[in-house]
């Protein structure tokens, strides 16, 4: 059996509106410039696209399930657990399905960590400007959640942190690194330094890293990604954002110590060795991040994270020429404005928000691979005939 041609035309129809539309896509975190083309002709020539691979348990550990692809998921946890100050006999981790699965995760150690060191259910901190995620997530564990108001920037209120914490329960803190919106860093010295004076029973932070973990490693700034320096727990990046995969995916990195405060689940079937929530895991993002890490290396990452921070810093400026309402934080790809007319928020698929403190509508322009200086103008352009009645 074959598609028929009237089903492949109108495949087509649907690929040739998604290649036109991700040229003018830069209100969402994803890098629209993703080269994949090469992986997936050696994927169907290999005669993998044929197998059906499962990454099933701890890849770590011998798995029942032969058919994975563990080893190359190892190689690239070994890649980037020293990026994260991590050393490699003591990192553990694994490739997730993004980073909500990672957040996922941290929270999941967090409080099972947490639970083998108090019997007090620990308290949840995380900013009122972290990604949703996490708040679905404490919810999910049924965790009481203290949100932290933010500053202008979007970053945690360490005062108000100091204020909110109690120190006779645990405390699982979730950084944001930067936040969705704003692209706001939560200041981890300060917050660490209020843990060292409060001394809560117990501490466990796990650090929301989704884009600017991908970029920050290859800066001068990697110290803010490093769990050696910040003496963070856990790490969640996503890697359909900066590292520009094709479909969800990302990492979860944390140490083997803490991994063995986990419930591994005696499960025969699987060698009994499942500390990941999910059974089930792609074998294929693996395989992908391995094909990137071999071809990029870190020279090519690091030249990419300081493209995507020169133009954003070109963004600003340009906004800045025109008079344009326009912010945007250190070290961040990340530029927010007053909000355009409709034409512009729908041509450049922008996300709005709404901040009162910054004059109430908003919206942002993520600055990734795909979005140059010629593209840059061009917005600058629709912008000013948007400012001009143009709409
Ligand atoms: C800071 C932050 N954390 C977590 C997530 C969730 O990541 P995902 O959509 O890959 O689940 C996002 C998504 O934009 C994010 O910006």
């Amino acid at each position: 059996m074959t598609i028929s041609s009237v089903e492949i035309n109108r495949l087509n129809a649907f690929a040739e509106k998604m290649v036109k539309e991700k040229k003018t896509a830069v209100g969402f975190p994803c890098n629209q410039n993703v080269k994949l083309a090469d992986f997936y002709h050696w994927y169907a020539v290999s005669g993998l696209a044929d197998v059906a691979m499962n990454n099933v348990g701890d890849p770590c550990r011998p798995s029942l399930y032969d058919l994975n692809t563990h080893e190359f998921e190892n190689e690239v946890i070994d890649f980037f657990a020293p990026l994260y100050g991590f050393s490699p006999s003591d990192a553990w981790g694994i490739v997730t399905s993004g980073g909500t699965d990672g957040n996922n995760h941290g929270i999941y150690f967090g409080v099972n960590v947490l639970g083998s060191k108090s019997e007090i259910k620990p308290v949840l901190y995380v900013s009122e400007e972290a990604h949703y995620s996490v708040k679905r997530l404490g919810e999910l564990q049924a965790l009481e959640m203290r949100q932290i108001p933010t500053n202008i920037k979007g970053e945690i209120d360490v005062q108000a942190f100091e204020q909110a914490l109690d120190t006779t329960r645990p405390a699982l803190i979730v950084i944001a690194l930067g936040t969705t919106f704003k692209g706001g860093i939560d200041d981890q010295d300060a917050i660490n330094e209020v843990l060292e004076r409060k001394r809560p029973v117990a501490v466990y932070r796990h650090v929301d890293a989704a884009l600017f973990g991908g970029y920050l490693p290859f800066t001068e700034h990697a110290h803010l990604v490093s769990h050696r320096d910040r003496r963070f727990d856990s790490i969640a990046v996503s890697g359909h954002k900066f590292f520009g995969f094709d479909e969800p995916s990302g990492l979860f990195i944390t140490t083997k110590e803490l991994l063995a405060s986990q419930n591994p689940y005696r499960v025969s079937y699987l060698n009994d060795s499942v500390p990941t929530i999910s059974c089930s895991r792609s074998a294929l993002a693996p395989l992908k991040f391995w094909w990137q890490i071999h071809k990029t290396g870190v020279e090519g990452y690091r030249r990419q994270a300081e493209l995507i921070l020169k133009n954003a810093l070109y963004l600003k400026q340009r906004l800045d020429e025109i008079n344009y309402p326009a912010w945007k934080n250190d070290i961040s790809n990340t530029v927010y404005f007053l909000r355009p007319g409709e034409r512009v928020m729908k041509k450049w698929s922008l996300a709005p928000y709404d901040d009162e403190r910054l004059g109430g509508k908003l919206a942002h322009d993520i600055v990734m691979r795909h979005e140059g200086k010629v593209m840059i103008d061009h917005f600058i352009d629709d912008l000013l005939e948007d400012r001009n009645g143009g709409s």
